[in-house]
């Protein structure tokens, strides 16, 4: 009797308390601190890796010492089928640089490998702008990631999330890169569109006095000006023509603000840490078996494939293999259709100029 009920526990552990490996490439700059930060608050990520060129050691001495707890199977058991490979709890921050084969162990079993690394903007600068710099970076990277993470011999079903601007470009880059080592799976690649719905819901509930957590507003498309497109007609809100014309600009444009205010040292950092580690801590909790999480994403999408657009943000259903459902755009305002015809064309060259780059 005793035997069956611990039996049962155990199973149940198993399949609710997956153990986690998170890794941060880019883990030392503006956004990867406090992304790091913010994922080592969450009791699933038992093995937070950081990675940068510079600085990945400090980074990750100075996160191990807080004392926030890693779930582990409270059996004392591996989870069925399992293996720790983690010795103690002590042990769950590591820190890479490039040396002594930095990048591989960093990424060596990695569930979930998040790239913020590259460089921001400064003003006056369009995200596009960034290409000729972090186009390279996130190749080289995805080249990594292709090697030591998604081959079979390790962790063949890492997700990999991709903050480094310009993200309409660098996920297509991401996605060219995987084709080639044969190890792509577009369930599996994301861009990280959250802050565009993050700064919508603040925006929205500021001028409705509302509260902007629970605020949801559904943006669409890509991310960097006239692709970014809220669909505020979907609002529970009502909106005057003006309301709406302001809101849409502020929304694409919300990043210049921030970019503005820095004063050419750089873009939003803190506001990106949020979003990114909102993303990926859905994801894991969808990995740990929660039903029904919907969160904004740019991936390989059928949405506008018949006018050659690979790659679209939209919601989608999270779920233990990463997309599950992507959500069609609903019914849409003709202000709305008039957003979504300027974005295609700037969209389309986006993705056009990642795939170039690759080949
Ligand atoms: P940052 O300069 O503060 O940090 C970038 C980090 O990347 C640095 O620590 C740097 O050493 C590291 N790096 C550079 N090359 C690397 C490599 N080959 N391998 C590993 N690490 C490397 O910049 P930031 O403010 O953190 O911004 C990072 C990127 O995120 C920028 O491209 C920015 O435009 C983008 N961003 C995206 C969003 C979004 O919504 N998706 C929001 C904000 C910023
Ligand atoms: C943002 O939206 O804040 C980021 O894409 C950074 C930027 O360059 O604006």
């Amino acid at each position: 009797m005793f035997t069956s009920i611990v039996a049962k526990r155990a199973f149940s552990t198993a399949t609710k308390q997956k153990s986690t490996k998170v890794t941060v490439l880019g883990a030392a700059g503006g956004i990867g601190q406090p992304l790091s930060l913010l994922l080592k608050r969450n009791s699933q990520v038992n093995h937070l890796s950081v990675y940068d060129i510079v600085n990945a050691p400090g980074v990750a001495a100075d996160l191990s010492h807080i004392n926030t707890n890693a779930v582990r199977n409270p059996l004392g058991a591996p989870p069925m089928g399992e293996s720790f490979d983690l010795p103690a709890r002590s042990l769950s921050v590591t820190g890479h640089g490039p040396e002594n084969n930095g990048l591989e162990t960093a990424l060596e079993g990695s569930d979930i490998v998040v790239i913020p690394a590259g460089i921001p903007r400064k003003p006056d600068m369009t995200r596009d702008d960034l290409f000729s710099t972090n186009a390279s970076i996130v190749r080289d990277l995805a080249t990594a990631i292709a090697k030591y993470a998604l081959q079979l011999k390790h962790s063949p079903k890492a997700h990999v999330l991709i903050i480094s601007n310009p993200v309409n470009s660098t996920v297509p880059i991401v996605a060219e890169v995987l084709k080639l080592h044969g190890v792509f799976d577009p369930k599996r690649l994301f861009g990280v569109t959250s802050l565009d719905v993050i700064r919508a819901s603040r925006f929205v509930s500021e001028l409705k006095d509302t509260d902007g957590s629970k605020t949801k507003i559904t943006v669409v498309g890509g991310h960097s000006g006239v692709t970014i497109v809220p669909l505020l007609s979907q609002s529970s809100h009502s909106f005057t023509e003006d309301e709406i014309k302001a809101l849409t600009h502020r929304i694409q444009f919300g990043g210049d603000e921030v970019v503005k205010a820095k004063n050419g040292t750089g873009s939003a950092t803190l506001s990106m840490a949020f979003a990114g580690a909102k993303f990926a801590n859905a994801l894991i909790s969808a990995a740990s078996g929660k039903k029904t999480v919907t969160e904004p994403t740019y991936v390989q999408s059928p949405l506008f494939a018949d006018e050659g657009i690979e790659f679209f943000a939209s919601n989608v259903d999270l779920g233990p293999n990463g997309v599950e459902k992507i959500h069609g755009l609903g019914e849409l305002s003709p202000y709305e259709e008039s957003l979504i015809a300027a974005a295609i064309p700037e969209l389309r060259d986006n993705i056009e100029k990642g795939k170039k780059f690759v080949a």
